[in-house]
């Protein structure tokens, strides 16, 4: 049996309208999700929307409409932007699924039963941004909130709580015992400083101050915080439950990652996993927590009306297909760090990988196998795998991999780069051209032997980013459509005639920011 392999996204609030920065997340976790896919049958994405709190019931009120109906047409808009991106999840979740509420009824039963909820009175320092209570030293010298610059409330409630200290040595301890645990690791440090200083927190607030939520059973007063509800998703999704949990959880659970940005790593490795362990569920292998998506630079944030939604970046360079935005969101960023959006950086980087490097380098070759040989590969080009780019194609294959297991998704994609890069100075070095000028048409043919089927491996292992493009370059050489790592044997380039004249297209179409400039304008 292969293994399987269950990836989460964070669940995006719908308080809004989905933004790069949210794509940045589908989109890392689609190329893993793919790429995982080429290795076994049994790899499953799980992606969401976190539909209650204070957040949604406040702006739902301000649009007139019901909450419900806000997270209805909000939840459309990230279905939208995921279809057009071509996310390939298994899974979507709404925190707002009866299946979903009926089991954090049970979960937070459980929690309480077990002892680690207990009843309350608190005052405290709450910001509605943060849907959290907030500790004075955290604050601004102006008492503000840090990330909100807003003063927070005060408030006085008598609410759940969860008793997160008694599992700090136990979390510290799976921590320190599992490297794979927080990836990257240079996130490790900080977790465990802050999970020095961690006090029970609340998981419940009062009906009268949040109504729009998942109601505590049996006590009609209080309605479940956000977290606890949000957390869960990742195991209500997949058919957890108390009493009698699914087969499918039986088999998915426990997730292999959890995808999540940098904000929001404390809730995952601390929150979650005391929840986990407090249900007696066995954690997560890894949470890969990824950077901030900026714009020009500057975070992207309403006030200073830079929020791009990623359909407009698509429209702005009429592209059809996602595969260019996909492949730059991509590799943005190494592992774990900030990366920017601009339009000219996006314009030079997909210009400069995808047409010139890649596609440039097909369409010369082809072009010369209908040239000096009519489109035909013969027998006598195969070469073996010794041969130097055989090799550079193996050696890509393995660190493709080797990057992919430490979610190292910029990294991988720029070694698949390299080797196109060398690809194109193999050709230069060898000059296919010259050798049909000498006549000496094996040689020759064995160059372009040895770059198409590099070719054939750069469309599988570019696959997971752009998948049009990837499916036209092994169209083009007349490859069946199967994007398995099992194909990835040097010496399976179909021989015969493979192409002529007419059938030769660029896979990729160089993009023109003047064109997006004027359209954005307009
Ligand atoms: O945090 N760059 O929802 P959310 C990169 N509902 N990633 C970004 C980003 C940016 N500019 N802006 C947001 C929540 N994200 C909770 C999660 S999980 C059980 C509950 C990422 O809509 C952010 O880091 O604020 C998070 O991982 C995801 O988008 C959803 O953010
Ligand atoms: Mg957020």
């Amino acid at each position: 049996m292969q293994e399987k392999f269950y990836l989460t996204t964070a669940i995006d609030y719908v308080n809004g309208a989905p933004h790069i920065g949210h794509a940045y997340e589908k989109i890392l976790s689609d190329v893993i999700i793919r790429h995982k896919r080429q290795l076994t049958d049994n790899a499953y994405m799980l992606t969401g929307t976190d539909e209650h709190g204070i957040k949604i019931q406040k702006t739902a009120g301000e649009k007139g409409i019901t909450p419900k109906e806000l997270c209805d047409e909000n939840f459309s808009k990230f279905e939208e932007a995921w279809k057009e991106l071509e996310i390939s999840y298994d899974q979507i979740i709404r925190t707002t699924d009866e299946q979903h509420k009926r089991v954090v009824k049970q979960i937070f039963k459980k929690i309480y039963e077990n002892g680690d909820i207990y009843k309350h009175s608190y005052k405290g320092l709450y910001c509605a941004g943060c849907e959290t209570f907030l500790n004075p030293k955290d604050l601004t010298e102006d008492g503000l909130c840090p990330v909100h610059m807003k003063k927070p409330e005060e408030v006085t409630e008598e609410n759940y709580f969860f008793r997160l200290s008694k599992y700090k040595e136990k979390i510290a301890n799976h921590i320190k015992t599992h490297p794979e645990f927080i990836q990257p690791s240079i996130r490790v440090n900080e977790i465990l400083n802050q999970l020095e200083n961690i006090e029970d927190i609340s998981v419940s607030r009062t009906k009268a101050s949040v109504q729009w939520g998942i109601g505590v059973d049996g006590d009609d007063t209080q309605t479940i915080y956000v977290w606890i509800d949000a957390l869960s998703n990742y195991i209500t999704a997949i058919g957890y439950d108390i009493e009698n949990p699914s087969e499918k959880f039986n088999k998915l659970w426990p997730a292999n990652v959890h995808v999540i940005g940098k904000d929001i790593i404390k809730f995952h490795s601390i929150y979650w996993s005391a929840i986990l362990m407090s249900l007696g569920l066995p954690l997560a292998n890894t949470i890969f927590a990824h950077g901030w998506i900026t714009i020009d630079q500057s975070k992207m944030s309403k006030s200073l009306g830079n929020v791009i939604a990623p359909h407009t970046v698509l429209e702005a360079f009429n592209l059809e297909k996602p595969d260019a935005f996909r492949y730059y969101m991509a590799s943005a960023a190494l592992s774990g760090k900030d990366g920017n959006y601009s339009d000219e950086d996006f314009k030079e980087k997909v210009n400069a990988d995808l047409a010139n490097n890649i596609g440039n380098l097909l369409n010369r070759t082809l072009n010369m196998l209908v040239k000096y040989f009519e489109g035909e590969i013969k027998p006598e080009f195969v070469s073996n795998n010794n041969s130097k780019i055989a090799i550079l194609a193996e050696n890509t294959k393995k660190q493709v991999i080797e990057h992919f297991n430490h979610y190292e998704i910029a990294e991988a994609s720029n070694t698949i780069v390299s080797f196109a890069d060398a690809v194109n100075k193999y050709v230069t070095e060898t000059a296919p051209w010259s050798l049909a000028k000498e006549e000496k048409m094996i040689e020759c043919g064995q160059v372009l032997y040895n770059v198409l089927e590099a070719m054939r491996y750069i469309a599988i292992l570019i696959h997971p980013y752009c998948p049009n493009i990837a499916t036209d370059i092994l169209t083009q050489l007349d490859e069946k459509i199967d994007f398995k790592y099992d194909n990835l044997v040097w010496g399976k380039l179909k021989q015969g005639k493979i192409t002529e004249k007419d059938k030769i297209k660029p896979v990729f179409l160089r993009l023109d920011s003047e064109f997006a400039t004027d359209k954005k304008k307009a």
